[in-house]
């Protein structure tokens, strides 16, 4: 019998890799917001314009040269699952019909990436659900990309999060500036000033804090580059906000020891999570592709035109 071959033992192994390869996407939430289209659809795969929202999601992932995406699912989740995978009987038919186009718009999901797929089991929060992550991530750092959060992808946020994380080591979050009346609907970050343009220290980091309680309007959005020091974290807080295990709270530990920048976003940022947000995400892209746009925005502007001139007959002492 021939000894098992540990090369992790010999003292000429190569440090484990630092550099970040693996992206985790978060998508066991309900969806309650968008019933009911959610109701046997996942929120993640309902449509802006032609492509679910989640598939924008891994396309920048890709584009950021992270091939392997986990997604964190829970029940009545498959449709994520056969998106990115093949769909042989589609693929054939439009093969046939030689419709090359529409064959590597369905083909194109599975190519992205290797996706994996886990189930979260219980919706515990978002901490939770990254610390589902944590077997097929190991030790080494991730990025994770919350769903509802799309990024423009003429955008290059989450490379310049990676930049942060090769030059700094620890955790990286993207911060951009909202509105003070709107920072109780994101995690807050404390910051000091860093040495680099556009990035800042987090010293201290609050989920969803009143107005009054904010230390800024530093709102995190939904990208990390996490260190793997976060799963020892995520695996002994309690629950937090809400009773649920919280990322944030997570994140405040790494802060406070000083471990954790924030890359400061100022572009574009479309928000799918609530129903006015998601329609005018769909207006924008539609409007910003070359096949649809310039039509679709000639009718939207005299849909506009219109709709103000009916708005006035109606009201005529507000014309
Ligand atoms: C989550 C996080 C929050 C973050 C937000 C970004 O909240 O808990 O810290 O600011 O995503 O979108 P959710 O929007 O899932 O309630």
């Amino acid at each position: 019998m021939t000894a098992p071959h540990h090369t992790s033992a010999s003292p000429a192994a190569p440090a484990p890799a630092r550099t970040v390869r693996k992206a985790v996407v978060p998508a066991a939430g309900l969806g309650t917001r968008f019933l009911p289209a959610t109701k046997a659809t996942p929120k993640e795969m309902l449509p802006v314009v032609d492509k679910p929202a989640i598939q924008y999601v891994v396309e920048e992932a890709a584009a950021a040269g992270l091939d392997d995406v986990l997604m964190i699912t829970g029940r009545h989740k498959r449709a994520i699952e056969d998106h990115f995978d093949h769909a042989f009987e589609l693929e054939q038919a439009l093969a046939a019909k030689g419709d090359t186009v529409r064959l590597d718009a369905v083909r194109d999901p599975a190519r992205l990436a290797n996706i994996h797929h886990i189930r979260q089991g219980e919706p515990l929060g978002l901490g939770h659900a990254v610390l589902c992550a944590r077997r097929h991530v190991g030790d080494q750092p991730f990025a994770v990309l919350l769903g509802d959060d799309l990024i423009d992808p003429r955008e290059t946020l989450l490379s310049r999060m990676l930049q942060v994380r090769d030059r700094h080591d620890g955790t990286v979050v993207a911060l951009m500036e909202v509105p003070p009346e709107q920072i109780h609907l994101y995690g807050c970050a404390a910051v000091a000033p860093a040495a680099e343009e556009g990035v800042v220290r987090v010293t201290g980091l609050v989920e969803k804090p009143s107005r009054q309680d904010a230390p800024s309007t530093y709102a995190v959005i939904g990208r990390y580059v996490l260190d793997p020091a976060v799963f020892g974290i995520l695996e002994r807080i309690p629950p937090g906000r809400g009773g649920e295990i919280q990322l944030t709270d997570a994140l405040q530990e790494l802060a406070a020891g000083g471990t954790v920048h924030g890359v400061v976003f100022d572009g574009l940022r479309y928000d799918t999570g609530d129903k006015a947000d998601y329609l005018r995400t769909v207006v924008r892209l539609a409007c910003d592709r070359p096949d649809l746009g310039p039509e679709f925005l000639a009718w939207l502007k005299e849909f506009v035109a219109t709709a103000e001139g009916d708005t006035a007959d109606r009201h005529p002492l507000a014309a």
